[in-house]
């Protein structure tokens, strides 16, 4: 629910903190939600530290970050959805988002991502929605998914993708809708998803159906 009345809090006012740019956050009194995008943030870090640890709700967006480093959300295990669409984001490290432990929705829309390590997503294990739409995912490895216990939603439309399949290792039991709008996926293994309810695939030029392996039929 939002509330009419906003806190402003300034966090750099003429030469307060020492940033080389303007940051304000708006707190939503009573719901530790946190609202700072549209602020020409390019160091996470900085701006992290100066964040109450009981922010349950977290916008970022619009802003110019282009690293997340391993250990930035020590002081925020009570996160449970933080929204970075729209920075700079070229990949993601492992260890990128640890400490996040009940995060619920990841909104990693309108970056520039290209390369997530394998262990970038280690520790969320409460996370339900991944989204990763307009991205520059030319791959992705399926041992991802090791990461994401409970994960429901994962949106990978607008990317470069070509493939999607698990091997051995990956995949997941969990998920239940996978985007894949417009990307140049020829192949997906099925198999790797069995509780798969809805898949979007239009806008997928090279996809051909001969290659798909469906999902094992129960009994
Ligand atoms: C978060 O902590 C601050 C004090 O540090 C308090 O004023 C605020 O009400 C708390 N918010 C929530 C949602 O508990
Ligand atoms: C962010 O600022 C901290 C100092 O507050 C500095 O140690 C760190 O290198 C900066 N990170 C980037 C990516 O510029
Ligand atoms: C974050 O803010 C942007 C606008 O800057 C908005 O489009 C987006 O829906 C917000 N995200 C959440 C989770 O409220
Ligand atoms: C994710 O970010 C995009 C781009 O900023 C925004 O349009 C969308 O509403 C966000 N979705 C959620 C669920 O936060
Ligand atoms: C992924 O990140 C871990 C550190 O968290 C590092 O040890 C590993 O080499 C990285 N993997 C790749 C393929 O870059
Ligand atoms: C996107 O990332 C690539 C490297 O993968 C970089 O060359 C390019 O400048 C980035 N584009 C933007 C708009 O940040
Ligand atoms: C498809 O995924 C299943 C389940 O992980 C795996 O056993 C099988 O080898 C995969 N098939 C192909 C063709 O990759
Ligand atoms: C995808 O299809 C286009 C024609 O629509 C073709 O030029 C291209 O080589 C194909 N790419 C792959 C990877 O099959």
């Amino acid at each position: 629910m939002v509330r009419t009345a906003l806190f402003l809090l300034l966090l750099n006012t003429s030469g307060c903190c020492g940033f080389g740019f303007k940051s304000c956050f708006m707190f939503y009194p009573g719901t530790g939600n946190m609202w700072s995008s549209n602020q020409n943030i390019a160091n996470l870090t900085d701006v992290l530290s100066k964040i109450p640890d009981n922010t349950t709700k977290l916008n970022m967006s619009k802003n110019k970050i282009n690293v997340i480093p391993p250990g930035s959300w020590s002081h925020l295990s009570g996160l449970k959805y933080l929204d970075m669409s729209q920075n700079k984001l070229a990949y993601l490290k492992g260890g990128a988002f640890r400490g996040l432990g009940v995060l619920k929705l990841l909104n990693l829309t309108r970056n520039n991502i290209s390369h997530i390590n394998s262990s970038s997503f280690d520790g969320l294990s409460m996370l339900q929605s991944l989204l990763l739409n307009r991205n520059k995912l030319g791959t992705i490895s399926p041992v991802i998914f090791n990461s994401l216990p409970v994960i429901q939603h994962v949106d990978l439309s607008n990317n470069i993708l070509q493939s999607l399949s698990c091997g051995d290792s990956g995949g997941s039991s969990t998920l239940q809708r996978l985007d894949l709008f417009s990307n140049s996926i020829r192949m997906i293994n099925l198999s790797c998803f069995p509780a798969l309810q809805h898949i979007t695939l239009s806008f997928n030029p090279n996809w051909s159906y001969s290659l798909t392996c469906l999902p094992p039929t129960p009994g």
